[in-house]
C-alpha cells in the first residue's frame, strides 16, 4: 500500500472550515440547552406552586431537544435562508425546543399564561393551533419566548420554543409524524381523511374530559368540608 495515502488519512487535521462549523455547532447546542434549563425551570416551579393552591398538576410531563446539525441545515434549504453560521439563531426560532404535555384543555392556557406573565421573559410568537387547528388536525399551542441567559461575562436573550399540548394531542401528533414519515411526505387522501377524524374524535374526547374534571373540581369546591 502507498505510504503516502496512509499517512495524509491518519496525520491530516480537519481543515479549517470543518473545525469551524464543529466549533459553531458545539458552541449553539450549549447556549441553547442552557435556555432549555431555564424556561424548564420556569415552567416546573409553576407546576409545583400550582400544585400546592389548586392540588392539581397542569403538567403531566415534559419532553426537550436541541435541533440537531441535519435538521437545521434542512431547514435553512428548505427556507432559502444563509447558511452563514452566524445567522442561524437569527433566523431560527426553533433550535431549542421544550414540549409541555397537560392533562386537559384548560391546562394548556393556565401554563401558557403564567409563562407570559413573566416579565424576563419576552412573547416572540404565538400560534394556537387548538382555536384553529391546521387542516390536516394539528392541534397545539406554540409559543416562541426570549429567555435572557446569564453567561460568565454576558447576557444573551435566546429563543425558546415551547409546544403546549395535552396527552391526547400528543397521541396523535406522534403518530401522525410516525405515519407521515413511514409514507414518506406523501399520505393518501384517503388515509388523511381518517387521521383528521381521529384528531376531531380525540378533541371531542378531550372536551369531556375537561367537563368530567371541572364539574368534579367545583363539586370538591363547594362540598363541605
Ligand atoms: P417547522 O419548519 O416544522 O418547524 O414549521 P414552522 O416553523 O412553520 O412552525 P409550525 O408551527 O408549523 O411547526 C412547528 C413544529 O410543530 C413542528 O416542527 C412539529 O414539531 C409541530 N408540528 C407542526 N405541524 C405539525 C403536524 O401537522 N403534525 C405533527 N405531528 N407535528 C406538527
Ligand atoms: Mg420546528
Amino acid at each position: 500500500m502507498n505510504a503516502s495515502i496512509l499517512s495524509q488519512n491518519f496525520d491530516n487535521e480537519p481543515s479549517a472550515d470543518l473545525k469551524n462549523v464543529l466549533t459553531a455547532y458545539a458552541k449553539i447546542n450549549k447556549n441553547y440547552t442552557a435556555a432549555i434549563r431555564e424556561v424548564k425551570t420556569k415552567l416546573e416551579i409553576l407546576d409545583d406552586d400550582f400544585q400546592l393552591l389548586h392540588k392539581h398538576n397542569p403538567i403531566h410531563h415534559m419532553e426537550s431537544r436541541v435541533k440537531s446539525p441535519e435538521s437545521i441545515y434542512e431547514k435553512l434549504i428548505r427556507r432559502g435562508y444563509d447558511l452563514d453560521i452566524n445567522k442561524i439563531s437569527k433566523q431560527l426560532f426553533d433550535i431549542a425546543g421544550i414540549r409541555v404535555i397537560c392533562h386537559y384543555v384548560d391546562d394548556i392556557y393556565i401554563v401558557a399564561e403564567l409563562l407570559k406573565k413573566q416579565d424576563d421573559l419576552t412573547v416572540i410568537k404565538e400560534v394556537d393551533y387548538i382555536k384553529n387547528p391546521k387542516s390536516n388536525g394539528y392541534r397545539s399551542l406554540h409559543l416562541v419566548v426570549g429567555v435572557p441567559v446569564f453567561f460568565v461575562n454576558r447576557v444573551e436573550r435566546i429563543p425558546v420554543e415551547v409546544q403546549i399540548r395535552t396527552m391526547a394531542m400528543d397521541f396523535w401528533a406522534s403518530l401522525e409524524h410516525q405515519l407521515r414519515y413511514k409514507a414518506e411526505g406523501e399520505i393518501p387522501k384517503f388515509i388523511a381523511e381518517e387521521l383528521k377524524e381521529c384528531s376531531e374524535n380525540i378533541a371531542n374526547s378531550d372536551l369531556q374530559m375537561q367537563k368530567i374534571h371541572s364539574f368534579l373540581d367545583d363539586l370538591d369546591k363547594f362540598s363541605p368540608k
